[in-house]
């Protein structure tokens, strides 16, 4: 299939670096250590890698705060080393994305270091400057994702940066064109280096109100991030224009791709596409709120197949390293394994590029962070309850000391189940959820209606969930029971050619019309045409 396109037809797997594997044993992981990897993920059958940031950092924000764009913090490694994981991975026909953060650095990059030392700096206007207002106050009422104002006073120039996010995080003016020039430059040097696309931080974020209006307040106002309606901050119009630019970039070279992170409702984010001139992806989020629940899965699969448009083409998250894991969030004493299996066959046979968690290919569950061992600013901005840390913990490769993962004290407790929920268990049993994220990405690549088939949502009784995919003459059946207690999804008679045993490992019926599922079970049927 010359026409496979590895962002479109294929599976993106994210890694969190300093998770995934130690080679030196300082605790945190680095790209020696994924490169050591890598036979695991051809193993699994992944199609690309997707790195969180690994440039110059002083880690406020583990490198969603860049000091350098253009380098490798030591930590993880160096340039060298990140040509050898390049190279090694392409071998493998595994493809590289690097995280790009363009709409803020660290308050320690070079720009912003020359940018605050003088009013009068050449690159004053690289970031966005602005007086306090008579009374000493901030220019307008934009508050900060991450808590308090979106201004902090710069008290030697007596000005205020805006940060949307941490303080060591200052907004960059993509309005400056020396700074979009710059940041094209960023992207060239990756690209030129043979990495195969980027994910976009909070691009919906990267242009403003000029006139920097105050948000009116919400349904439920306060100081807070969610006490206004984010109608200036975000979401400027202007930003499409940056995004034909940076497309343009990118279509400088062969098969390359943008996925974009817009923390905004899916039609909304579904403009992103341009008409097949802005992002190649632009991650749909909708199904990291649902809760358990046929319909609403169901209700956000439509919208999103809908929302995007004809030149687009949707995908699929259930985790990442911003909220709690899926089986984490759906887990359940008596159900827990059977929702997390049942959501790996929903990712890999809904319709559009799945991007898998680290570690969600073993039903990894979130860890518990004792207080001393926080790390996530957000546990002191705003509440240890919404740290990002449980989901981050390290990945579990063995029962070996330190999971296989480290040979020193991983930066994060390991999750509880580690000595049983580890890739060398897991190998070792073939009923095991690994193996059968391994045979649904197999299933796929081998069916042409799971890669890049329509998606057609199928009646069935209450409770339960199905759908079509369809290209030409393939054509695959998926159902889904959500209820606790066995069900029929009623579906028509059609004889069975493919498939995999259902997520609880029963064969399949020779009919479709046969198929029962027991308890959060799901199945994937390819019949007759
Ligand atoms: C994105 C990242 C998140 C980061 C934030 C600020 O939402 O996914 O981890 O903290 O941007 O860069």
């Amino acid at each position: 299939m010359s026409d496979r396109l590895w962002w479109k037809h294929g599976v993106v797997y994210q890694i969190y670096p300093r998770s995934f594997m130690d080679s030196n044993g300082d605790g945190v992981g680095d790209l020696a250590g994924i490169r050591g990897r890598l036979d695991h993920l051809a193993w699994l059958g992944i199609d690309a890698i997707w790195l969180s940031p690994i440039f110059p950092s002083p880690m406020k924000d583990f490198g969603y705060d860049v000091a350098d764009y253009c380098d490798v913090d030591p930590v993880f490694g160096d340039l060298a080393q990140f040509d050898a994981l390049v190279a090694d991975a392409h071998a493998r026909g595994i493809r590289v994305m690097l995280d790009w953060v363009p709409n803020h650095t660290s308050d320690l990059h070079p720009w912003f270091r020359e940018s605050r030392a003088s009013r009068k700096s050449a690159k004053r206007d690289w970031y966005v400057w602005r007086d306090p207002l008579i009374d000493g106050s901030p220019p307008n009422n934009w508050a900060a994702m991450f808590g308090g104002a979106a201004w902090e006073l710069d008290t030697e120039t007596r000005q205020y940066y805006l940060r949307s996010f941490l303080k060591e995080q200052p907004d960059l003016n993509w309005r400056n064109p020396e700074v979009e020039r710059a940041m094209h430059g960023v992207m060239r040097f990756w690209l030129d280096r043979g990495v195969d696309g980027f994910r976009i931080d909070v691009i919906h974020r990267i242009a403003k109100d000029p006139e920097l209006r105050d948000n009116p307040a919400s349904e439920s106002p306060g100081p807070g991030w969610g006490g206004q309606l984010h109608i200036y901050d975000e979401n400027h119009a202007d930003i499409h224009g940056f995004l034909k630019r940076i497309r343009g970039v990118l279509d400088e070279y062969d098969e390359r791709a943008a996925v974009g992170e817009i923390g905004l409702r899916p039609d909304q984010v579904a403009t992103y596409y341009g008409k097949g001139d802005e992002l190649h992806l632009a991650f749909n989020f909708a199904l990291l709120q649902n809760g358990w629940d046929a319909h609403a899965f169901g209700r956000e699969l439509a919208l999103f197949d809908r929302a995007v448009p004809p030149e687009g083409w949707p995908d699929l998250v259930l985790s990442n390293h911003d909220v709690p894991r899926h089986a984490t969030r759906y887990d359940d004493p008596a159900l827990g394994d059977a929702r997390a299996r049942a959501l790996a066959l929903l990712l890999l046979t809904a319709r559009g590029t799945p991007f898998l968690y680290y570690g969600e290919e073993l039903g990894m569950r979130n860890g518990e962070i004792p207080p001393e061992r926080r790390q996530d600013p957000l546990a002191w901005t705003l509440h240890p309850k919404v740290s990002r840390d449980p989901e981050r913990t390290p990945m579990h490769w063995s029962a070996e000391r330190g999971a296989g993962f480290s040979s020193g004290e991983p930066w994060l407790p390991l999750a509880a189940d580690w000595t049983t929920r580890n890739v060398e268990a897991q190998r070792a049993d073939r009923g095991s959820i690994l193996w059968l994220y391994r045979d649904l990405l197999a299933l796929r690549r081998r069916t042409p209606a799971l890669e890049r088939g329509t998606w057609r949502e199928l009646p069935t009784p209450d409770g339960m969930l199905a759908w079509e995919r369809r290209l030409a003459d393939s054509r695959a059946w998926v159902a889904l029971n959500f209820a606790g207690e066995e069900r029929s999804p009623q579906l028509a008679s059609a004889a069975i050619r493919d498939g995999l045993r259902t997520t609880a490992g029963a064969e399949l019926p020779a009919d479709a019309s046969l198929l029962v599922l027991g308890p959060c079970e799901a199945a994937v049927l390819i019949v007759d045409a």
